[in-house]
């Protein structure tokens, strides 16, 4: 169960992997899993999934506590885009750190290092950047605040399957009942309605047809005075769905929900927290569209901080910069060492196009991951955009019937044979895949390789 890996990025990942020495959770683990959960929240949830301790990170490569090294196909939840403690990222924020770690909102050479590395990938139309707060869930706050005050109205449309964070109006953006449960009242005004999630059609098929049906049924819920929706202040829509299944919306279900939106006056938000920054093949997942359909706003987090210092931002348009100076403050608007940990992870990925590696990378593994869909019963579809996949399991391929109890035991099987996934999905069936964009080509075939067998294996014991 060795690799030695040599292509692209090598350097950037341990040499070796995956090899598990002992079954995780190893002792070391063990003891610091007990503390844990001794004395921390009961919220507490990855290590349920993948009980272990980590010691270190590299590229896309992971030593627990007790020696094990594992292929991350995890990425912290998609946030290590150029992989764990990259050289030039490392550099840039410890020479920060000796500088200056915070400043509120007054300026330094790595806030405007960041402005700038983000001017240089955005579109030109998206020209102002605000950072209101640490985590995603603060960019998705903001993005609503920014469209209510500056539309003057208070609804806002989202879909099923959406994943937008745990803060007040982020929570009640996000649909996942699990969350919401126990918390309510929610932020008033928001509205669901569907998403182009072709393999299980909200309109019951046919599966190809999901993207412009979404879309009509948009139209029809702002155009239809008794559809019993306001005009609302924005339309929020991940570019791909995350934590609601790795779901890829078709570029011409982008395009029409642009144009729509645009005809009726009412701003989108693009949520690009977790599959923008390289993640899908592009800088920004929106552009899979094109380049005529560029929302008004857009929020980003997770890999801008670099290494996962804390850091979130929007983007958006110069009409709508209307906000009077401290009409939404907070202590932490930039942390310092994220600027520039970010602004050197960004720049990396420019100059070595990593966006296109993961492309191809991207490519390649899906090619791998498809087979299984006619290789075993439980892959009702594996689907995949750049480096960010989704294996939808299933009890019947034919029935579709979700199962996540296969799925949880994918999962460990898979962790404990040496490579760290996520899951997800509206009923917890999908195996997601969110490697660092500079895995190897080795290490991502190993990985799928592993992933494939563990998934066969699964099916025998059923
Ligand atoms: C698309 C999307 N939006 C918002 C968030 C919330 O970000 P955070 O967990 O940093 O608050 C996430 C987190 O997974 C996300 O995937």
């Amino acid at each position: 169960m060795e690799t030695k890996t040599s292509s692209r990025f090598a350097e950037l990942s341990l040499d070796e992997a995956p090899v598990i020495n002992v079954a995780p959770p190893g002792p070391k683990s063990q003891e610091l899993l007990d503390y844990q959960s001794k004395h921390e929240s009961s919220a507490v949830s990855y290590p349920k999934g993948m009980p272990m301790a980590i010691k270190r990170g590299k590229g896309a490569t992971i030593e627990d506590v007790d020696g094990n090294v594992y292929i991350d196909f995890f990425g912290g939840a998609g946030v290590m885009a150029v992989g764990h403690a990259h050289p030039d990222v490392l550099a840039a924020a410890h020479e920060q750190i000796d500088q200056s770690t915070h400043t509120l909102d007054i300026p330094t050479d790595a806030r405007r290092e960041m402005v700038s590395v983000l001017n240089d990938i955005l579109p030109k139309e998206l020209s102002r950047v605000f950072f209101g707060g640490p985590t995603g869930s603060d960019a998705v706050e903001q993005a609503i605040k920014l469209a209510k005050y500056n539309t003057g109205r208070h609804e806002v449309i989202a879909f099923h399957g959406a994943y937008h964070g745990m803060t007040g109006t982020a929570l009640a953006l996000t649909t996942d009942a699990s969350h919401r449960e126990g918390m309510g009242p929610l932020t008033p005004g928001v509205r669901f309605i569907p998403y182009d999630y072709s393999y299980r059609s909200p309109f019951g098929g046919p599966e190809d047809e999901t993207d412009l049906r979404a879309a009509d049924y948009l139209e029809m819920v702002l155009s239809d005075s008794h559809s019993g929706f306001a005009k609302p202040a924005a339309v929020i829509l991940e570019s791909v769905q995350g934590e609601g299944g790795t779901i890829i919306p078709s570029p011409r279900f982008l395009k029409r929900v642009r144009e729509i939106t645009k005809e009726h006056g009412v701003l989108l938000i693009c949520d690009e927290i977790q599959a923008g920054l390289g993640r899908t093949g592009k800088m920004f997942a929106f552009e899979h569209a094109g380049t005529d359909c560029v929302p008004d706003i857009i929020t980003m987090s997770k890999a801008l901080g670099g290494l996962g210092f804390p850091i979130s931002a929007i983007a958006y348009r110069e009409e709508l910069n209307t906000w009077p100076a401290g009409a939404t403050i907070g202590t932490f608007r930039g942390n310092m060492v994220a600027f520039a940990a970010g602004a050197a992870a960004i720049r990396f990925m420019k100059d070595n196009d990593v966006p296109g590696y993961a492309a191809e990378l991207g490519g390649k593994m899906l090619a791998e991951l498809k087979k299984l869909e006619s290789e075993t019963k439980i892959v009702g579809e594996a689907r995949g955009i750049g480096l960010m996949f989704g294996i939808e399991i299933v009890r019947d391929r034919k029935t579709k019937e979700p199962a996540a109890d296969l799925t949880k035991k994918i999962r460990k099987y898979a962790h404990q044979r040496g490579v760290m996934i996520e899951a997800g999905g509206h009923h917890g069936n999908v195996a997601r895949l969110l490697p660092p964009l500079i895995i190897t080509e080795e290490l991502a075939m190993k990985g799928v390789e592993i992933i494939r067998q563990v998934i066969k294996d699964v099916e025998k014991e059923m």
